[in-house]
Parts: C-alpha cells; structure tokens; sequence
C-alpha cells in the first residue's frame, strides 16, 4: 500500500533541478520545475533507459533513447499508447519534499 515518505529538504532541489532517490523497488526522480514539483520513475517504459538526465520541456520529459515524451503531470506518453511513465504525488510539507509510493 503506497505511503507518504519525505525524501530530502526542499533546499535541495532547488528551481530547474531534479534529484534521483534509489527506493527499494524502483528509483524515483523529483524534479523541480520551478512550478512545481513532479515525481516519476526513473526507467522509460519505452525500452528501459534511465531518465535521469533526459532534457525537460517545461512539464514534458524527454527520453533520449528514442525521443518518447512523457507528461509529468499525468504520466502519459505523449508518442505512444501504452506507454505511460509511472508517476508519484510529491508534497511540500515542513520544508521537506514528501513523496507518496
Ligand atoms: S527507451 Fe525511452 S524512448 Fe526508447
């Protein structure tokens, strides 16, 4: 069952960055996108490649493997049906980044 985790101080991820959390069953990315934040697995459904450093486009990510884009808001792949990005809640609370997975 998914629960809230803080995942590290907002200072940390400061506007235009992102930071990888190796969870126990996945790695999670959280982005800041000076917006807002956003939290999303960090493997590609597409054919598996990291994330992690893949060019942002305001809320849509890119993957650099194959150029699959992926709304971060919704989790959607916006190239093909089917491949949707698993994504997480995040939370400002106290200062912290809190995450629910
Ligand atoms: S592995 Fe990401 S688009 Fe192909």
């Amino acid at each position: 069952m998914p629960k809230w985790e803080p995942l590290c101080p907002v200072a940390d991820l400061p506007p235009g960055s992102r930071k990888v959390f190796p969870l126990s069953a996945l790695d999670i990315i959280v982005f800041n996108t000076g917006k807002r934040f956003y939290a999303s697995a960090a493997e590609c459904p597409h054919e598996g490649s990291n994330l992690t450093d893949c060019e942002l486009q305001g809320h849509v990510l890119v993957c650099k493997a194959h150029g699959y884009k992926f709304d971060l808001a919704s989790g959607k792949c916006l190239t093909e049906a089917g491949m949707d990005i698993p994504i997480f809640p995040v939370e400002v609370r106290d200062g912290s980044i809190w995450v629910k997975f």
